[in-house]
């Protein structure tokens, strides 16, 4: 017998970590993390027309959907589980204009496809994007005066929006414009609206990053916007800011929060939940889907493997869900593995 003793240091030679790896069942025992479908909230793309299913270029498998299509995706989505659905629209560029006042519009694409979907299938949960870049000539989140994002007066469009959204049939509101004191103005307007019970999910810690474009393309912006979002999303070197900007939501009500992107800001999920102790959501955005979808394709990883990582490394991260473009595959896999 080899002497290995010397291998290991006196004290904690008697510690091996490989004792809990050497066996499935026993890495199923110690398994800290788990992913299950009551952690998707999958978000969605519309357009006006009928029965439309159209593919996106640079989010392969993803398609931008018919009202119609989209109640079909929700029943699918229900059938599979998955809580909630996050809904973005791709509006006519006929109806963009310098303020966004489609967003205000009581039967505007987005409140038309929560009401369809709230008749069809009331228990599935909706969430509406609260902010302007769909509905505005520029693809700015707010209104754009004098080469400037205007604060204030974006936060009244976007209660009035928020209210509109909630008439329809909105189950929680999730701002994703950054302006500063939108979160106090849209609960003080949902309640004076009767609105108590519909939630807020803040996008309290958005990053002024490269992963959007796929998404632009998704609802036409990216031909649109002038400039870049820089002087009111956050900088991404920034993670005690970020900290901060999500105290002001949790102070002005927020309900849940949200930050984006997901994977490449871990650090800013573990840091706002330790601080808050409020439910945190990552959203997966459009470039870090893409990316394993490309990479995929090319053979050069294992998306699926990849897609259940990434999705388990939220969890890890001490998030209580993700909003993830992989959510119905992920779900019918789940449902597979029983
Ligand atoms: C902006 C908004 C963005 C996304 C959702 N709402 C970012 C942007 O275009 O600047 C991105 C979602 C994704 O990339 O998947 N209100």
């Amino acid at each position: 017998m080899t002497d290995r003793t010397h291998l290991v240091d006196a004290v904690t030679g008697h510690r091996r970590m490989r004792r809990l790896r050497k066996a499935d069942w026993q890495r199923r025992m110690v398994q800290e993390n788990r992913l299950t479908v009551d952690d998707l909230i999958w978000p969605i793309f519309v357009v006006p027309g009928a029965d439309i299913m159209e593919p996106i270029a640079a989010m392969p498998g993803v398609c931008r959907m018919s009202v119609d299509k989209a109640v079909e995706a929700a029943r699918e989505a229900s059938d599979l589980g998955i809580p909630a659905l996050a809904t973005f629209p791709n509006i006519e560029l006929s109806l963009r204009d310098e303020t966004g006042s489609q967003i205000l519009a009581s039967n505007n694409l987005i409140n038309q496809t929560t009401a369809a979907i709230k008749k069809a299938v009331p228990n599935i949960g909706i969430i509406t994007d609260v902010a302007l870049d769909p509905f505005t000539s520029h693809g700015h989140d707010g209104i754009l005066r004098d080469g400037e994002i205007v604060n204030d007066e974006t936060v009244d469009q976007l209660v009035k929006a928020a209210i509109a959204q909630a008439d329809a049939g909105s189950d929680i509101i999730a701002p994703s414009d950054m302006m500063d004191g939108r979160i106090g103005a849209i609960r003080r307007g949902l309640d004076a609206a009767g609105h108590q019970d519909v939630g807020i999910m803040s996008y309290a810690t958005k990053f002024a990053s490269c992963h959007y474009g796929p998404y632009r393309e998704a609802i036409s912006t990216s031909g649109l916007l002038k400039g870049d979002k820089k002087t009111y999303y956050i900088d991404p070197a920034n993670g005690t800011e970020a900290v901060r900007d999500a105290a002001l939501d949790v102070e002005e009500g927020a309900d849940m929060l949200m930050v984006k992107p997901g994977l490449p800001y871990l650090d800013i999920c573990w840091r706002i939940k330790e601080a808050f102790g409020l439910p945190v959501f990552a959203y997966q955005v459009s470039g870090e889907y893409s990316q394993i979808k490309a990479a995929a394709a090319n053979g050069w990883i294992d998306g699926e493997r990849a897609m259940l990582e990434t999705l388990l490394c939220f969890k890890r991260a001490g998030c209580d869900g993700i909003l993830t473009y992989f959510a119905p595959e992920v779900a019918r896999l789940l449902a597979k593995r029983g």
